[in-house]
C-alpha cells in the first residue's frame, strides 16, 4: 500500500500524498541538486585529484596492502586498505585514518568474512606499485600523485579507480561556529573499531609525514554553504549534528557500453546515462504512484552494478547503506587515461567506455570489485559475499491471492470457494492491514474475523495457506500490548533528542523498532510463536510492508535521518538496510516458531543487498496500465541480476482497475515470473479471476495451469538459484554473452536456461517479435511443438490466448499436467518429461524433489536431485547428487521428446530388470514423440532406447 488512505484525506500532511492526477508528486522527493551532499559531490569535477596516496606508507600484510592517502588541500588522511579475494574479487576500503568517531561499516549484509588470497608487490617506482592479486593473474598499479588505481589482467585494462580524480571523503570535523566540540551521540556506544595507528613511512623519507602536517579543519566555505550542518527539504529539517560526512568515488570501464544493475528503478534492464539529468537514486521510499523510465529512487536498493561486453562480465558491489546517488556516463577510454598507462592499452583511443561515481551521504568506502569473467562467475562472487535465494516453500512459487482487502471470514471463504467452483487451482489467500484491530499488528478485527482460526483450518484442510501483513510501524497505544513491550524495553527508534520517534502512518501515531538491534530482532521473531501471534496456524505466513521505513509526515515519506538507532548511529547511516532488518526478523520468528524445521516465506517490500536470504518482494505500488505491466519485466530481471531473485508485481495493477484485457495478459505475464500474486488496493472494483465472464475466465485459468503445470521446473531453477547464486528469472545476455543482439533486450526472458518468454505486453496486440538467441541452436513452440532455428527475430502472431514460451533444443523440462486445487495436492503426482532435442539430437536437464517445505533437504540431505539425459537416441535418469536421499511417490507419466523421428521400437531399461517395450505414437508433421507410461518412479534409474 502506499501513502494513501480516504479516511485520512483530511489530515494536512496527507494531502502532500494526494497528487491530482495519476502520478508522482515529484516535489515530495529530493532531486540530486536538493540533496546537499549529492549536490556537493557533484560538484566536484573531473581533473586532478587532491588525493595522494603516500607510497612509502605502504604495509603489506600476506592478505591486505594498507596506504595513507593525503587530501592535500585540507591535508586529512585516509587509510586505504585493498584485499586481494579467492575467486576473483577484490576489495577496497577508504576510511579516515582517524576519524573524530567511528564511522559506520555496514553489518549483517555479508554472510562471512571473504576468505582472500594473498598479495605481493612486483614492482614499484617513485611514483607507483605494482601488485599482484593471488593466482587469478589479476594485477593492481596503484599511482601516488593523483592517485588512482587501475587493474589489470595481464596487459588487458579490466577497470580504473580514481580515474577522474572525483574521490571526495568528508572528514568528520568540529562545527566551526560552535563555541566547544560538540559532544557526539555515539560517544561511548559504538561498535568500537579501532583506530589504526598511524603508518610509519618505510624509508626514512624526505617526505614529511602526515602525522607532522597540520591537519587542517577549515571547512571549505563550499561546504558551509551547501548544507553541510543542517539541511531543510520542504518543510522538515535534518540536524546533522556530524556535519558534512559524504564519500565519493568514480570508476571506470574500458570497453564496456553496457551496464546493468543498481534496483530499484522503475526503468529499462540496461542503465542510461545520466549526464544532463539526476543520477539513479538509492534511498528506500514509499513513492506515491511511481513513475516510469526515470532514475527516481523506490522501495529497495542494491547497491551492485555490473557491467557486460563480448569478452567478459563485471560487478561493482558498493556496500554502504546510506542514501546513495550513481552517475553513469559513456566516454572514450584513452581521453582520461594517463600515458604511462598507454602501454596496457589494446588498440587505440577510441575504446568506448563506461564511467561510474558513487555518492554515499555518510559511512565509508567499501567496494568490491567482482571480476568475473563469465556472467556466471560475477552472480557466484556476489553470492558468495551477500548469500544466495532462499530456496522458497513449493506453494510459494505457486499463485497467490491477495487484494486490500479480503473482508472478513465470509469474504475469505467465498473466494476461496470461487477458486474450487471455477476449477482454478490457487495456494494463498492474503489479508491487508484491514484484518487487524484497528491496525495493531498480531491482533485480528473482533468483528470481521472472530474466529481466525477456524478460517485457517478451513484453508488447511483444503491444504491450502494464508499470508497475513505484519507492517513495522506499531500503534502509539497504552491498551496494545506489542507497543507497551517494545516502549518498555527501549527498543523503538529514538529521536535525537533521545525519545522514541513516532511517525505517522496506518494506525495514526506509531512507533518504529530499532531493527538493527540484535535484541530488539530476537524480541520481534519470538513475536511469531504460535502462542504470541494470537490465532496463527502453521499455514499462516508473513507479508511485511512499509519497510522503507514509510513514515507518512516524515521527510520524503520516511524516517528524519538523524533519528538514533542501537549504537548511536544516525538513521542516516544505515537507511537502505531498516527493511532488510525487518524481514530477517520476520522470517527468522517463522523459523523459530517450528523448532527451526519449516522454511520461512515472507514478503518484503524493502530490500538491501542480501535479502534474498529471507524471502520474496515485489515491486510494490504500481498500476493497472499497460506499461505497468511491461516495466516489471527489466524490473525483476535488475534484482536477479543483483541476487535477489524471488520477484513479482502485483498482478493486475495496484491502483486503478484493469480492463478484462489487461488483466487476462497480466496473469499471463505472472504466471512466467518467479512470484505470481495478483493484489488490488482498496479501491479498486473486485478482480477475482471469474468475474469477467466465462471468456477471460478460461483464459486466466489457463495462464495459471500453465504455471502450475511448470512448478516442478520452477522450483528445480530455484533450487539451482540457492545452490550455486544463478538468477532463476535471466536477461538473455546471461545465457549468450557474445551475442550483442540480447544486451539491450528486456521485454523477454529465460527462466533458467531452458525457457524464453515473451508475453505479449501491448494492448490489442496481434502479434509480437520474439528474439531467438543462440547460433546454430532451436528453440521449440511450448504450445505448439514447431521448431524454430536461431538465431532469428521470428514474428509471432498472437490472439488472447497465446503467451510465447519456447524451449530451447538441447533441454528436459520436468512438468505435472493434472489440474489440482493447490500445489500441496500435486504431491504424488505422476511427471512428464518433455524433451526438446538439439540438432544433434541431445537434451540435458534436472529435477530437484524434496518435500517442499521443511530444511531437512539441507540438514539430512532428504532430497532427490535428478539428471536426464538425451544421446544416441537413449534417454537416461540417473541422480545428479548422490548424497540425496528422499523417497517420492511420484512416478513418470509420459516423456515427449520434441524433433524426434520415428523409431521402429522403444525400450525402457531398469537395473535388473528385463527390458521392456514402450508404448510410443509419433507426430510427423511436428515431430513429436511420445512415450506412454515409462511407470518408472522419479527417484530410480533407468535408460529408454528408441530403435
Ligand atoms: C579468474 O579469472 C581468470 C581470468 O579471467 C579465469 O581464467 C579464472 O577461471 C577465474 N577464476 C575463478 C575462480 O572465477
Amino acid at each position: 500500500m502506499a501513502s494513501e488512505r480516504l479516511g485520512m484525506a483530511a489530515l494536512t500532511w496527507m494531502a502532500l500524498c494526494l497528487a491530482a492526477a495519476f502520478a508522482v508528486d515529484r516535489s515530495n522527493f529530493k532531486t540530486c541538486e536538493q540533496s546537499s551532499f549529492c549536490k556537493r559531490q557533484r560538484s566536484v569535477k573531473p581533473g586532478s585529484s587532491p588525493y595522494r596516496a603516500l607510497l612509502e606508507s605502504l604495509q603489506l600484510s600476506q592478505d591486505s596492502m594498507k596506504l595513507q592517502l593525503v587530501n592535500e588541500v585540507n591535508k586529512v588522511p585516509l587509510l586505504l586498505e585493498l584485499y586481494g579475494l579467492q575467486g576473483n574479487m577484490t576489495r577496497i576500503k577508504i576510511n579516515e585514518l582517524s576519524p573524530l568517531r567511528p564511522r559506520y561499516e555496514v553489518p549483517d549484509v555479508l554472510v562471512r568474512d571473504p576468505p582472500t588470497t594473498w598479495l605481493a608487490v612486483m614492482g614499484r617506482d617513485e611514483n607507483s606499485v605494482e601488485l599482484s592479486l593471488g593466482d587469478s593473474g589479476h594485477k593492481l598499479i596503484l599511482t601516488g600523485k593523483p592517485f588512482r588505481m587501475d587493474l589489470l589482467q595481464g596487459r588487458e585494462l579490466v577497470l580504473s579507480i580514481n580515474p577522474r580524480g572525483l574521490l571526495h571523503f568528508e572528514h568528520l570535523r568540529h562545527r566551526k561556529d560552535s563555541e566547544e566540540p560538540k559532544e557526539s551521540a555515539l560517544e561511548g556506544g559504538a561498535a568500537g573499531e579501532e583506530t589504526e595507528p598511524a603508518v610509519p613511512g618505510e624509508q626514512e623519507s624526505s617526505e614529511k609525514s602526515t602525522k607532522s602536517e597540520e591537519v587542517s579543519d577549515e571547512p571549505d566555505r563550499a561546504e558551509e554553504e551547501l548544507g553541510s550542518w543542517e539541511e531543510t527539504f520542504k518543510t522538515h529539517t535534518d540536524s546533522k549534528p556530524n556535519g558534512p560526512t559524504s564519500v565519493g568515488l568514480d570508476f571506470s570501464l574500458p570497453g564496456f557500453e553496457h551496464v546493468y544493475g543498481i534496483p530499484e528503478h522503475a526503468d529499462n534492464l540496461r542503465l542510461r546515462t545520466t549526464e544532463g539529468g539526476d543520477p539513479y537514486r538509492l534511498y528506500n521510499l514509499d513513492v506515491f504512484q511511481y513513475e516510469l523510465y526515470n532514475p527516481m529512487a523506490l522501495y529497495g536498493s542494491v547497491p551492485l552494478l555490473l557491467a557486460h561486453n563480448t569478452q567478459r562480465t563485471l560487478g561493482i558491489f558498493w556496500l554502504n547503506a546510506a542514501e546513495t546517488w550513481v552517475d553513469i556516463s559513456s566516454n572514450t577510454a584513452g581521453k582520461t587515461l594517463f600515458g604511462k598507462m598507454l602501454d596496457y592499452m589494446q588498440g587505440g583511443g577510441e575504446t568506448p567506455q563506461t564511467d561510474v561515481r558513487w555518492m554515499s551521504e555518510s559511512g565509508i568506502i567499501d567496494v568490491f570489485l567482482l571480476l568475473g569473467p563469465a556472467p556466471t562467475d560475477v552472480f557466484r562472487q556476489y553470492t558468495a559475499l551477500t548469500g544466495t535465494q532462499a530456496l522458497p516453500p513449493l506453494f510459494a512459487v505457486a499463485y497467490h491471492q491477495s487484494r486490500w482487502n479480503y473482508n472478513d471470514e465470509e469474504d475469505v471463504a467465498a473466494v476461496d470457494d470461487g477458486f474450487d467452483t471455477n476449477d482454478i487451482p490457487y495456494d494463498v489467500i492474503w489479508l491487508d492491514i484491514e484484518h487487524t484491530d484497528g491496525k495493531r499488528y498480531f491482533t485480528w478485527d473482533p468483528n470481521k474475523f472472530p474466529q481466525p482460526r477456524n478460517m485457517l483450518g478451513r484453508l488447511a484442510a483444503k491444504r491450502r495457506k494464508m499470508v497475513s501483513i505484519v507492517d513495522p510501524h506499531i500503534k502509539v497505544d497504552s491498551g496494545y500490548r506489542v507497543h507497551n513491550e517494545i516502549r518498555s524495553r527501549g527498543f523503538y527508534v529514538k529521536t535525537k533528542d533521545g525519545s522514541d520517534y513516532e511517525g505517522w502512518c496506518w494506525p495514526g501515531s506509531s512507533g518504529y523498532p530499532d531493527f538493527t538491534n540484535p535484541e530488539m530482532r530476537a524480541w520481534w521473531a519470538s513475536m511469531f510463536s504460535y502462542d504470541q501471534y494470537e490465532a496463527s496456524m502453521e499455514n499462516l505466513y508473513i507479508w511485511n510492508d512499509m519497510n522503507e521505513p514509510s513514515v507518512f509526515n516524515g521527510p520524503e515519506v520516511t524516517m528524519y535521518k538523524d533519528a538514533l538507532h542501537q549504537g548511536g548511529w544516525e538513521h542516516r547511516d544505515l537507511h537502505n538496510l531498516y527493511g532488510f532488518y525487518v524481514q530477517m526478523a520476520t522470517a527468522q520468528g517463522l523459523e523459530q516458531r517450528s523448532g527451526g524445521l519449516e522454511r520461512p516465506f515472507v514478503l518484503s517490500r524493502a530490500f538491501f543487498a542480501g535479502s534474498q536470504r529471507y524471502g520474496a518482494v515485489w515491486t510494490g505500488d504500481n498500476a493497472a496500465e499497460w506499461d505497468h505491466m511491461k516495466i516489471s519485466i527489466p524490473m525483476c530481471l535488475s534484482l536477479a541480476l543483483t541476487g535477489i531473485s524471488f520477484c513479482g508485481a502485483d498482478v493486475g495493477g495496484f491502483f486503478k482497475s484493469p480492463d478484462a484485457e489487461l488483466l487476462v495478459r497480466w496473469y499471463q505475464v505472472g504466471a512466467y515470473q518467479p512470484f505470481y500474486r495478483t493484489h488490488a488496493h482498496l479501491d479498486t472494483v473486485r478482480r477475482e479471476p471469474w468475474l469477467f465472464g466465462e471468456e477471460n475466465k478460461a483464459l486466466i485459468r489457463a495462464a495459471i495451469r500453465q504455471r502450475y503445470a511448470l512448478l516442478p521446473y520452477w522450483y528445480t531453477t530455484f533450487y539451482h538459484s540457492y545452490r550455486s547464486g544463478q538468477p532463476v528469472m535471466r536477461p538473455l545476455w546471461v545465457e549468450y554473452p557474445d551475442d550483442v543482439t540480447t544486451f539491450s533486450i528486456d521485454d523477454q526472458f529465460l527462466i533458467g536456461n531452458a525457457l524464453l518468454v515473451h508475453p505479449v505486453t501491448e494492448q490489442g496486440a496481434h502479434g509480437v517479435q520474439v528474439y531467438l538467441p543462440g547460433k546454430g541452436q532451436v528453440w521449440y513452440d511450448v504450445h505448439s511443438h514447431q521448431k524454430h532455428h536461431a538465431p532469428q527475430t521470428l514474428y509471432v502472431p498472437v490472439i488472447l490466448s497465446s503467451i510465447p514460451v519456447y524451449q530451447r533444443g538441447g533441454s528436459i523440462v520436468p512438468r505435472k499436467e493434472r489440474v489440482r486445487r493447490s500445489s500441496d495436492c500435486m504431491y504424488r503426482d505422476p511427471y512428464t518429461l518433455y524433451v526438446a532435442l538439439s540438432p544433434q539430437g541431445t537434451a540435458e536437464g534436472e529435477l530437484f524433489i524434496d518435500d517442499g517445505h521443511t530444511y531437512n533437504f539441507e540438514s539430512k540431505a532428504q532430497y532427490l536431485h535428478r539428471h536426464f539425459s538425451f544421446a544416441s537416441n537413449t534417454l537416461t535418469a540417473r541422480s545428479a547428487d548422490s548424497k540425496g536421499i528422499f523417497e517420492s511417490p511420484a512416478w513418470i507419466e509420459r516423456v515427449v521428446i520434441l524433433g524426434a523421428g520415428k523409431p521402429a521400437a522403444v525400450f525402457l531399461r531398469q537395473p535388473g530388470m528385463a527390458e521392456t517395450r514402450l508404448d510410443f505414437q509419433h507426430e510427423p508433421e511436428t515431430s513429436v514423440l511420445t512415450l506412454r507410461k515409462p511407470g518408472v518412479n522419479i527417484g530410480a534409474d533407468w535408460s529408454i532406447s528408441l530403435r
